[in-house]
């Protein structure tokens, strides 16, 4: 088991590259089995699930391969429709490949993704858009069949949430599918709009990615093409997060601010100055951290729930009182009893974290039980006095590249190590 030991207490200062999107590039990977033509896609991030999503593509038939953020993918030959357990559940987003595979086979099998972290994830959103385009749905041995002999057709499809996945899974399967495929109350997540993008690029017809009303009209084919991943949001939110809590100022090149100003919105009050300017945010936080009026996590562009526990290890030491309120997943405060250890004052009731901003954290060994919640422990050893152990990297490992090199880059006193 891999963990990281931290020196913490030094401030950071420098420029960051920011890697590509782990969750974008996992739709973009499932949607190049669609394509009769080779994808080649760029800025693809060095993560293990991006590697999973790889392993899937082979598995199908597909020619995948990765060489330098680049993964390069021939679906011609995809001759299989069936993901085999072990991959399911090894990346909890391998849903994704459902919409899919039906989308060019017409069948699918695969198994439920894996109990997840966050609390329960159920997939029924998913299931029911896939029966309004004509598929059918059996249950076999703790798996999955799907078939539909017929083809697809296009359906009027109205979520009940915005989900990020199930929004993803009726673009994947409707492109090809016949006739067209209204999504309302679509997820606007800007990793939506980069698979739109995406698809068109390789010949599919869609509309309004990126606003809750997305028009598919299905096409005949899907060609190759090539593409670049949209930068990683919430790893930058990370990066302005590690600014905060060590008093340091960071560059963060290769971002799209766009995309996060509910975030920057949080690091202003926060009494940090951040500037902007095409593809680069500046955060600087010479000045002490104060609290911030009530975070909720929302869907887009409300603030993202994956940058909750990023930004919580920077509360912890901002001067006041913070309330944050979870409203996307139901299990998703599990950083906070190892952020207490560290010697943060937080409550927890609930979608409710009240946070008591400490003068100082001490250092500790804490143990990652999830990937955001896991960066939150970096940060806070970032910002803590002392050494810290922050076991089970693995989990950090799923979303952030070489975490320990970037930091080390800016600063940070930080290695791996490996026993
Ligand atoms: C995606 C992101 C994840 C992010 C989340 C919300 C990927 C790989 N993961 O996850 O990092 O935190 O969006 O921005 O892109 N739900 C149902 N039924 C369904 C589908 C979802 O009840 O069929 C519920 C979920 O349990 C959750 C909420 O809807 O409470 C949001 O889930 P969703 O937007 O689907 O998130 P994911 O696509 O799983």
């Amino acid at each position: 088991m891999q963990k990281l030991a931290i020196r913490g207490a030094k401030r950071l200062s420098g420029e960051i590259p920011l890697q590509g999107a782990k969750n974008s590039a996992l739709a973009l990977l499932a949607g190049c089995a669609l394509c009769s033509g080779e994808v080649r896609l760029k800025n693809c991030p060095a993560l293990s699930d991006v590697f999973a999503a790889c392993r899937i593509l082979n598995k199908l038939g597909c020619k995948c391969s990765y060489h330098d953020h680049c993964v390069s993918v021939d679906a011609r030959d995809m001759n299989c429709c069936a993901v085999p357990e072990e991959l399911m559940r090894e990346m909890r987003s391998s849903i994704v490949f459902l919409g899919a595979i039906l989308g060019r086979k017409g069948e699918c099998e695969l198994s439920p993704p894996g109990g997840c972290e966050l609390g329960p994830r159920p997939i029924d959103m998913h299931l029911s858009a896939m029966e309004q385009m004509g598929v059918r749905i059996s249950e076999e041995y703790g798996g999955m069949c799907c078939e539909c002999p017929g083809g697809l057709h296009g359906a009027r499809i109205d979520l009940g949430f915005p989900s990020v996945g199930a929004t993803e899974n009726i673009m994947l399967a409707a492109v090809l599918a016949k006739g067209e495929t209204v999504i309302t109350n679509a997820a606007t997540e800007p990793e939506i709009t980069d698979l739109g993008n995406f698809l068109v690029r390789c010949g599919a017809r869609i509309r309004g990615q990126g606003t809750p009303t997305v028009v598919i009209s299905g096409v005949d084919k899907l060609h190759g093409c090539e593409y670049s991943v949209m930068p990683d949001r919430i790893v930058a939110a990370t990066f302005m997060s590690a600014a905060a809590v060590t008093g340091g100022e960071l560059d963060i090149k290769g971002a799209d601010p766009r995309h996060m100003r509910s975030v920057i919105s949080v690091f202003q009050q926060m009494n940090c100055s951040v500037f902007t300017y095409d593809d680069r945010i500046f955060i600087s936080a010479k000045k002490p951290l104060c609290a911030v009026n009530t975070i909720r996590t929302m869907p887009y562009p409300g603030f993202p729930t994956d940058a909750q526990a990023p930004v919580m290890a920077a509360l912890a030491k901002a001067a006041g009182t913070s309330v944050m309120v979870e409203n996307i997943f139901s299990n998703r405060y599990r950083h906070v009893d190892e952020l207490v250890r560290m010697g943060a004052d937080i409550k927890t009731e609930g979608k409710v974290a009240v946070i008591r901003g400490v003068k100082k954290l001490c250092g500790a060994t804490v143990r990652a039980l999830d990937l955001r919640g896991g960066a939150c422990l970096v940060l806070a050893a970032l910002g803590a006095q002392g050494e810290s152990r922050v076991e089970n990297l693995c989990y950090i490992d799923r979303g952030y590249e070489n975490i320990e090199t970037v930091l080390r880059s800016v600063g940070a006193d930080i290695k791996r190590i490996k026993s």
